[in-house]
């Protein structure tokens, strides 16, 4: 396994202060010599004589279907890292409309899972270390951290800044939860976050909808009145910008079926799927992530890969159905090219890597070379 980009030894603030490391860093110099941060993702392939962007990524040409998702690019220095070996499409980790803090380290972990992490799986506990082997399979737990809106605006701008050609900065944001709030003060708060997001002139937002509801422990995109409301403003909000909706692991075929009608109406593209919950302890059996809340928590990399699968399998079939036009985007457990093509194999339209992407800062190269 290479090094990380996001360092799990150090914590969220010193990778912000300090990241990206490995082969995202600026001061990384390739074995040819050459820095390979400076666009060199879309250039490689020039100098190939590749016909790029050929590619349609909701109304933006790009040089592959392939991306890192909200998460692991935690500011523009990330994002331009990423940019730089070649990850066409990348997304600027969730924002909020206020200040908020990060959960205590560790934020990721390896955890041990045989195989496919399956929910009857998910129910027991699993050990968690710093040992990480391939197949990687991680929990992360950060509580979703925020700076000011001011301050990330300015740094999205510059995150957009160091698009290269056949490249696009996705921005990810969320409603905040605040004690005693209405279901009303809830959506203005995503509307709210939209628009700040909306004045960063990002081509492409996602609202997170895998994030705590208010009123009880669930998540948005379980609860599909909420879900339906929440991308009813934001819609309103942003206009004809293009809005991905980033939702979790669905048993229900009905509610398959519903979020799609959701995406037809308000969206242009559903991202599935986000972690997988399960109980983490360390080797002795205690609590492996310190804090209230955190006995559980999401686990991703490649033991969720079937999850996200299935999603898309399903998504594609009742869109299909619908005659719908969202696009479907195939998240989870991608760690090999491999894993892309069975992605696109399953329906998906792109496909991102967050996990994977981490230990291989290459694999954007890798999957362009077999695109080939
Ligand atoms: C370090 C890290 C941070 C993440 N933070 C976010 C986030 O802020 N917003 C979000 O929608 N998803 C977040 N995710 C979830 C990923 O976008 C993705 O849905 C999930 O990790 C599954 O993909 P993977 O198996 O390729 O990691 C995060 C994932 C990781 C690994």
């Amino acid at each position: 396994m290479l090094i990380p980009f996001y360092d799990p030894e150090k914590t969220y603030e010193e990778n912000f202060e300090q990241g990206p490391f490995g082969a995202f860093a600026p001061t990384f110099v390739s074995e040819v010599g050459a820095p390979t941060t400076e666009g060199v993702g879309a250039d490689s392939l020039l100098e190939q004589g590749e016909s790029l962007l050929k590619y349609d990524f909701l109304g933006f040409k790009v040089n592959s279907p392939f991306g890192i998702p909200a998460g692991p690019l935690l500011n523009s220095n990330f994002c331009k890292g990423a940019f730089g070996q070649g990850f066409d499409i990348c997304v600027y980790k969730t924002v909020r409309s206020g200040i908020f803090p990060c959960h205590p380290w560790p934020n990721v972990l390896a955890v041990k899972v045989e195989g496919d992490l399956t929910y009857e799986k998910a129910q027991e506990k699993l050990i968690a270390d710093n040992n990480y082997t391939e197949p990687v399979s991680i929990t992360n737990s950060f509580g979703v951290p925020s700076r000011a809106p001011a301050v990330w605006q300015e740094d999205v701008r510059k995150a957009i800044s160091y698009e290269g050609d056949g490249q696009v900065l996705v921005l990810s944001f969320m409603g905040t939860v605040h004690e005693h709030q209405t279901p009303e003060e809830f959506v203005a708060d995503y509307t709210l976050t939209a628009r700040l997001a909306k004045e960063t002139g990002a081509k492409v937002l996602e609202t997170n909808l895998s994030c705590p509801n208010i009123g009880n422990e669930g998540l948005v995109c379980y609860d599909l009145d909420m879900t339906e409301k929440v991308c009813e403003a934001i819609r309103k909000e942003i206009g004809d910008i293009p809005l991905i909706l980033k939702v979790g692991y669905y048993k229900n075929y009905e509610d398959i079926k519903r979020l799609a009608e959701i995406a037809d109406k308000y969206a242009e593209a559903i991202s599935a799927i986000n972690t997988i919950p399960a109980v983490v302890v360390d080797k002795d059996g205690n609590q492996a992530l310190p804090g209230k809340n955190r006995l559980r928590s999401g686990v991703c990399g490649a033991s969720i890969k079937w999850a996200g699968l299935e999603m898309t399998k399903k998504f594609k079939e009742v869109r299909d159905g619908m005659g719908g036009k969202f696009k479907i985007i195939g998240v989870g457990g991608v760690t090999t090219v491999d894993d892309f093509f069975e992605y696109q194999n399953a329906g998906a339209d792109f496909v991102m890597s967050a996990t994977g992407a981490m230990w291989n800062p290459y694999l954007a190269r890798e999957i362009k070379e077999r695109l080939r």
